[in-house]
Order: C-alpha cells, then structure tokens, then sequence
C-alpha cells in the first residue's frame, strides 16, 4: 500500500469508529428507556416509552445514570407547566374555591421534583431519598383530584387531565430512581 492509501485506510477507520460509538451510544439510551419503562412500577409502559422517546435529552442521554437525571428534570417541567396554568386561573371566579390548594399543591410537586432530583448524587442514601420525595409529591396531585376531581366545568376538567398526566409521570420517575 501506498502511503496515501494507508491515510485513507486509517480515516475511514476512525470515522466507521465515530459512527460505530455514536450507533452504541443511542442503542444504550434506547435499551435504558425500555428498562425503565418495563419496569412494573412505571405502570403504563406505552404512556412511559411514548413520554420517554418523545423527550430530546432522554434519547440521547449517554448512560443510565444520564437518563434518570433528564426523566427528572422533565417532571420538574411538567409539574411547572401545570403550577403555570393554575397561576393563571387566579382570576377565574368559578375556580376561586380551588385555588389556594391547586397552587399550593403544584408549587409542591415542583419543590418535590426538583428536590429528589438534587438528592440523587447524595451518598449513600440518595436514591433512597429521592424515592420517598417522589412518592410524597403523589399526596399533592392527590390533593389536586379531591379538590377538583368531581367538577364538571371545562379548567377543572383540564386540569384534571393535566393531573392525570402528571400523576402517570410520578409513577415513571419512580421507576427511573431505581435504575440509578
Ligand atoms: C396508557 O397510556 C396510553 C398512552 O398514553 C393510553 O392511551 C392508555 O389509555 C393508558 N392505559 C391506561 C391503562 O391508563
Ligand atoms: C402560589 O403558591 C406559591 C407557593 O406556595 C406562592 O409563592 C405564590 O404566591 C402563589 N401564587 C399566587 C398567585 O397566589
């Protein structure tokens, strides 16, 4: 071989190389996501693989560990995107009944979320932490169902649905945990 052949034998190896980690490293999220959302205490696997492969930084998180982290930050997301929306029914009068303990509650979820997530890196008990902050933050999406769960009017409804949602998303960031 020619020396220019050897260069050009030598880059395409490098750059099959490159492709080649690049190819592993999103088969490992892939197989990181399924392990999660197989697990039985994610309880909905469809709504799991659905949320999870719909979110940018889970599919391309490099390890489990990466994983677990941006599951959580997208229920600190989701649970601030829910605060948002009661914010904005503090002038609504049909909803001034509700009001105090749907904000107080999301607020909640959102401090419980970000909590558990800084707990994580914790040794030892990080994990075990995190776990009981996730679960505690279903008391206030409970919370939020007792308090609107038998309205009829469309923002209760809404944000009933929003609760359900979120409630489907506590139970994946609790099987997330487990996998850290
Ligand atoms: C599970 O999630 C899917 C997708 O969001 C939904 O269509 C289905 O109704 C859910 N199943 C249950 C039992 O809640
Ligand atoms: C909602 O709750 C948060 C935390 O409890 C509080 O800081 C905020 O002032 C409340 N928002 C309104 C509009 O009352």
């Amino acid at each position: 071989m020619t020396s220019s052949s050897n260069c050009f034998f030598l880059v395409s190896m490098v750059v099959s190389l490159l492709f080649f980690l690049e190819f592993t490293s999103t088969m490992a999220s892939t197989k990181d996501i399924y392990a999660i959302c197989n697990d039985p205490s994610a309880i909905n696997k469809t709504f799991c693989l659905q949320t999870l492969t719909a979110y940018p930084p889970a599919v391309s998180a490099k390890n489990m560990d990466e994983l677990v982290r941006v599951t959580l930050d997208l229920g600190t997301t989701l649970a601030k995107e829910r605060a948002g929306f009661v914010a904005g029914l503090k002038k609504e009068a049909t909803f001034k009944k509700y009001f105090e303990t749907c904000n107080d509650s999301y607020s909640q979820v959102v401090n419980y979320f970000e909590s558990a997530r800084s707990q994580i890196d914790e040794k030892p008990h990080g994990k075990d932490g995190a776990s009981l902050i996730i679960l505690e933050s279903s008391d206030y999406t409970q919370l939020v169902k007792d308090t609107i769960g038998k309205n009829t009017d469309k923002t209760s409804k809404r944000l009933m649905e929003m609760t359900l949602v979120m409630e489907d998303f506590i139970h994946i960031a609790f099987a997330a945990i487990n996998y850290y």
